[in-house]
């Protein structure tokens, strides 16, 4: 089980480490023993949490775009500065609006695949080649979405990170040999700095959601990351390639929140 020692000598990498989710997921590696690098595009939020997070353990920030090849591969220079190797990938990074497919245009669209499906993409990639190929070993987590039926009110979100759940699959026997996990963590709606973006009406709906969630509350960063630590974990050394819905069933029981029709009266009130 779980205990102070989990993540001895390990080195993570979380991206967007400086809040909500991600947030916490550092916050936890570190009192499980790992040595945790926090990585986003806002430096001065970022150093700041790192200062907040130095009491839990020995952390590292560097601001780094995960949408720049260019930036990936300084943020892969500082880690082999630092700690010299990398052992876990924690791919929490992301973002999305809420919007009808209709109203949706390209750079709406590219904005969201570009961070949510390539930047995912491109930081497996470069952490593949610099830390876990050679390594022949290391671990990665990517946070996806409750997509499984879809996601009418986002449907590029849904796209991008159906996508990184293939990604995952592919990568799981791609990479196999080398060593490497792959895994994906599916939160259904989180408590977190991250719903507070959305507009008022969307939060409203997400309160009257709360009652056709089965488990009848939203999910907290707490539940998340749990999920996520067993995935880092040698724990789960046996799964890979696969997702972990963590949503209280929401993924079995919803339409989608009705999150597409509170829209639709929103942006059309008759
Ligand atoms: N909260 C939920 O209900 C929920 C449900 C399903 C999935 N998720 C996903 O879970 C993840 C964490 O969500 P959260 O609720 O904790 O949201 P959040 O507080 O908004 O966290 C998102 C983090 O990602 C970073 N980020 C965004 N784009 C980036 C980029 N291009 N390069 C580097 N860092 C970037 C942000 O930092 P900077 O602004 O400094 O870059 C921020 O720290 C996100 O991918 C989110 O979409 C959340």
């Amino acid at each position: 089980m779980f205990d102070n020692n989990t993540f001895n000598n390990k080195i993570a990498l979380v991206t967007g480490g400086r809040s909500g989710i991600g947030y916490q997921i550092a916050k936890d590696l570190l009192q499980l023993g790992a040595t945790v690098i926090i990585a986003s595009r806002k430096e001065e939020q970022l150093k700041k949490a790192a200062d907040e997070l130095a009491k839990f353990g020995t952390v590292h920030s560097h601001p780094c775009d995960i949408r720049k090849t260019e930036e990936i591969q300084g943020l892969v220079k500082v880690i082999q500065e630092k700690c010299g190797r990398l052992d876990i990938l924690i791919n929490n990074a992301g973002g999305q609006f809420p919007a009808l497919t209709e109203y949706i245009n390209d750079k709406g669209w590219n904005a969201v695949i570009n961070n949510n499906l390539n930047g995912t993409f491109y930081m497996i990639r470069e952490m593949g080649n610099a830390f876990f190929i050679p390594q022949k070993n290391g671990i990665i987590v990517n946070i996806i979405a409750d997509i499984l039926r879809g996601f009418p009110g986002m449907i590029h979100t849904g796209a991008a990170r159906a996508g990184v759940e293939n990604i995952t699959k592919t990568i799981a026997q791609e990479w196999s040999d080398f060593n490497i996990r792959i895994n994906c963590v599916a939160p259904g709606i989180v408590e977190s700095t991250g719903l507070d973006t959305y507009p008022k009406p969307v939060q409203d709906m997400f309160e009257e959601a709360k009652k056709a969630i089965p488990m009848h509350r939203f999910g907290t960063v707490k539940d998340i990351s749990n999920a996520v630590c067993f995935f880092a974990s040698d724990l789960s050394s046996y799964c890979t390639g696969t997702t972990l819905y963590v949503d209280g069933a929401q993924h079995l029981n919803y339409d989608k929140m009705g999150l597409a029709r509170v829209m639709r009266d929103f942006l059309n009130p008759q």
